[in-house]
């Protein structure tokens, strides 16, 4: 029996093991789930030892631990490759739009429903699955491996970055391997080579020293909330473009060779309205939705609050309003200096009778990787072979800002090897997995992993 035998032999047992994992609810930024963030790792650790790796810590940092592991098998001439993935998820609320409950995991024909299905546990667990198969199978994989499992990633990854700088030897390899994309359909892969960078900021201004009655003040003095909104309405204009004075001085173009190559990855319209729960699209007209929606900068607010929000009246003339707001970056925009430029920006236009503070809360850096090298060619052909259709290259318009420290810190490329879909509703009620890609993504590293193999490091 080959891995890829073996794999689909025990489908039924790695998915229960995978409703286990997704079971804990790790929601790395709740502090009250400290403990599950623990647990999760340990679980974790558990896994990759039973799955043959020589070494599986769970080791602390500033915040929620990194599970790291290694298995070293294949000798000094073999590709070593670094699996990534984040065992931490995001908050289930709103709790009453889930059919199921999010840490119940519930399959429904032939998906699985539970936060942190797609995003990232279920694409994290195909990796330790795959080292399982080449175990029973082969004794080892035909390549060196380390794994590098985070549980900081929803929250920006305070951690990380310090982390691989500390342990730069330790995490050496050739090429970096992470499932936290999506393919474009269940039948149609794609390889995501672009994602986005970001920041993200909490804007506070403050007018009066306390909360003012509006019948006494209003009308003299200048509503914080009023305010806050009407400088959010001069950051972009009608169409999205951000007003920031040299906001995008640095966006890299698109070429008329990408925008071709981009024009030709399926995208059908109704669908995607239809998915995104809207009734038309709405941005920049020169750019198609593909391209605004993976190689343009955004803007938009996550949130915003002050004075007043319970149930019925109260007329209050409030001293404070909030907004958290987050832009999404394009190479080569530095996420540093865009928020300082929109720092900058907020306190030239906030009118003299308010104060404005800008706090950073997380920001990360967007990448490209090489479409032309190896280990890129292997994961074509690993796509191409298990899906029965070859994959398309596109952008992605996520974060995920390991990939340029990766390539910073390391000086490695990233294969991302996605196997959600679009509609697995990340970070949203009612967030699935559709099995057979989970199935398929074990496949297909499997297969991965011995075109590597062949490549000399
Ligand atoms: N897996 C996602 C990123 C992603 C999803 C990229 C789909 C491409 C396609 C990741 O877990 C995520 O949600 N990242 C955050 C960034 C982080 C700094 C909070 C994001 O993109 O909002
Ligand atoms: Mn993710
Ligand atoms: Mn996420």
């Amino acid at each position: 029996m080959d891995a890829t035998q073996y794999a689909r032999a025990n489908q039924d047992r790695f998915l229960a093991e995978l409703v286990d994992f997704l079971s804990i609810p790790s929601i790395s930024t709740q502090p009250e789930h400290k403990p599950d963030m623990e647990r999760a790792a340990a679980w974790l650790r558990e896994k990759l030892l039973a799955a043959g790796c020589t070494k599986a810590e769970v080791m602390t940092t500033a915040g929620h631990p990194v599970v790291y592991a290694e298995w070293l098998a294949a000798g000094p001439h073999a590709p070593t490759i670094l699996v990534y993935g984040h065992y931490d998820v995001q908050p289930p609320d709103p709790l009453d739009e889930w059919t199921t409950p999010p840490f119940q995991p519930t399959i429904v024909g032939d998906d699985l429903f539970a936060r942190g299905a797609s995003d990232d546990k279920g694409q994290a667990y195909i990796h330790v699955k795959a080292a399982e198969a080449f175990k029973e199978t082969a004794g080892a994989p035909p390549v060196n491996a380390k794994c590098l499992f985070e549980g900081e990633e929803e929250i920006g990854s305070p951690s990380l970055a310090p982390f691989i700088h500390e342990h730069a030897d330790l995490l050496a390899a050739d090429v970096a391997l992470i499932s936290d994309t999506h393919i474009l359909g269940k039948d149609t892969p794609s390889i995501v080579y672009a994602l986005r960078g970001l920041t993200y900021v909490e804007v506070e201004v403050t007018g009066p020293d306390h909360d003012l009655h509006s019948g006494i003040y209003g009308g003299a003095v200048r509503n914080p909330i009023n305010t806050l909104c009407a400088m959010i309405a001069k950051l972009q204009d009608e169409e999205g473009h951000i007003a920031i004075p040299g906001f995008y001085a640095r966006v890299r173009a698109l070429d008329a060779d990408e925008r071709a190559e981009l024009a030709k990855v399926p995208f059908e319209r109704e669908a995607w309205l239809r998915e995104a729960g809207v009734k038309a699209d709405w941005g920049e007209a020169a750019y198609t939705i593909a391209e605004r929606t993976t190689a343009r900068p955004t803007l938009d607010v996550n949130g915003i609050w002050g004075g007043y929000v319970e149930p019925g009246a109260k007329t209050v003339l409030p001293s404070k309003a909030f907004a958290k707001i987050s832009m999404r970056l394009v190479p080569d925009q530095d996420p540093a200096r865009i928020t300082q430029l929109f720092r900058d920006y907020l306190i030239q236009i906030a009118p003299p009778e308010v104060a404005v503070e800008v706090r950073k809360i997380h920001s990360g850096d967007s990448a490209i990787v090489r479409r032309d090298s190896p280990a890129m060619q292997a994961a074509f052909r690993a796509y191409a072979e298990v899906f029965g259709k070859e994959p398309v290259f596109e952008r992605g318009g996520g974060s995920i800002p390991v990939v340029a420290t990766f390539q910073k810190e390391l000086g490695i490329e990233t294969i991302l090897m996605g196997f959600g879909l679009p509609d697995d509703r990340l970070h949203s009620p009612n967030e699935k997995f559709h099995l057979p890609n989970f199935y398929r993504g074990i496949e297909t590293v499997i297969r991965f992993i011995e075109l590597l193999s062949h490549i000399e490091a």
